[in-house]
C-alpha cells in the first residue's frame, strides 16, 4: 500500500484556560490516514474543532499530543524555521477568514505564494492566474484591492491564491461559507477538476451538504472525534 499524504496518530488539542487547570479539549485522540489523490469532507457543528484540526494538519498549530505526518513530512518534530516554505511548497491552504492582504490587488494576492520561489517563468504563472480568476468570474477584478470586494468574491480569490503553485493538497476551510450554492458548487467543481487534472488532495471543511457530497470521503467531528 502508497504511504498516505497525510496521516495523523493520536492527535489531541486542548486550549489552555485561565482558572481551568483541564483547559479546552477540542481534538481526543483522532487518527486519520488519507491517500495521495483522495477528497475528503470534514463537516461539523460551530464550535466541534473543524478549523483547530485544519490547522494542526498544515502546521499552522502544534497539537498537545500526537503524530502529523504530511507528505513524508513529519510535521510534529520539524523546526520552525522550515515549517513556512514546506507548506508553501506542498499545501494550499484557504482559511476561514479569507486572509487577504488588503494593500495587494486581487492579482498580487494570487500571485504571492509563487514569488516567495521561482519555480517557473512569470509569464506562465501569470496566465495561471488569469484563467484561473476567470474560472471562478473574477476576471474583470484582477486590478481591485480586497476593500472593494464582496465577502464572496474575497472568498474566490482566497481560493485561486491556494491553488497557484498547483500544491500537492489543499486544505480549504469553508470555501464557500459566504457564496450562494451556484457560485460554492462552481468553486468546488474547480477544486475537483483539479483533483481528477493534477491529482491534487482535498481536505474540505464545510458546512455544507452539497459540497461534502462532492468529496468521496465524508467525516463529522463530533465531541472531539472523527466519525464516518
Ligand atoms: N486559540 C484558541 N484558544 C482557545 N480556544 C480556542 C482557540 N481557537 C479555538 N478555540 C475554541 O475551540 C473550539 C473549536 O473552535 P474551532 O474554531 O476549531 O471550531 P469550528 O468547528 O471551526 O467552528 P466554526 O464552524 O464556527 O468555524 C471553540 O470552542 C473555540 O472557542
Ligand atoms: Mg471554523
Amino acid at each position: 500500500m502508497n504511504e498516505p499524504i497525510i496521516s495523523l496518530e493520536k492527535v489531541s488539542k486542548t486550549y489552555p484556560v485561565p482558572d481551568d487547570k483541564d483547559g479546552l479539549k477540542v481534538l481526543k485522540g483522532i487518527s486519520l490516514s488519507v491517500e495521495k489523490s483522495q477528497t475528503v469532507a470534514v463537516t461539523g457543528p460551530s464550535g466541534s474543532g473543524k478549523t483547530t484540526l485544519l490547522n494542526m494538519m498544515s502546521g499552522l498549530d502544534l497539537p498537545t499530543e500526537g503524530k502529523i505526518t504530511i507528505a513524508g513530512q513529519e510535521l510534529t518534530c520539524m523546526f520552525p524555521d522550515d515549517l513556512p516554505l514546506f507548506r508553501n511548497r506542498n499545501l494550499g491552504f484557504v482559511f476561514q477568514s479569507h486572509c487577504l492582504l488588503p494593500q495587494c490587488t486581487v492579482i498580487e494576492n494570487v500571485l504571492l505564494p509563487s514569488i516567495v520561489e521561482e519555480r517557473e517563468g512569470r509569464d506562465a504563472v501569470l496566465d495561471r492566474a488569469r484563467k484561473l480568476l476567470e474560472r471562478v468570474g473574477l476576471e474583470r477584478k484582477i486590478n481591485t484591492f480586497p476593500g472593494k470586494l464582496s465577502g464572496g468574491e474575497c472568498q474566490r480569490v482566497a481560493v485561486v491564491r491556494a491553488l497557484i503553485n498547483q500544491p500537492k493538497i489543499i486544505m480549504a476551510d469553508e470555501p464557500t461559507g459566504s457564496l450562494d450554492n451556484a457560485t460554492a458548487i462552481l468553486l468546488a467543481k474547480l477544486l475537483i477538476e483539479l483533483n481528477e487534472e493534477l491529482g491534487t488532495t482535498l481536505v474540505v471543511v464545510t458546512h455544507s451538504d452539497l459540497v461534502a457530497d462532492l468529496m468521496k470521503l465524508k467525516f463529522k467531528l463530533a465531541d472531539g472525534k472523527l466519525n464516518i
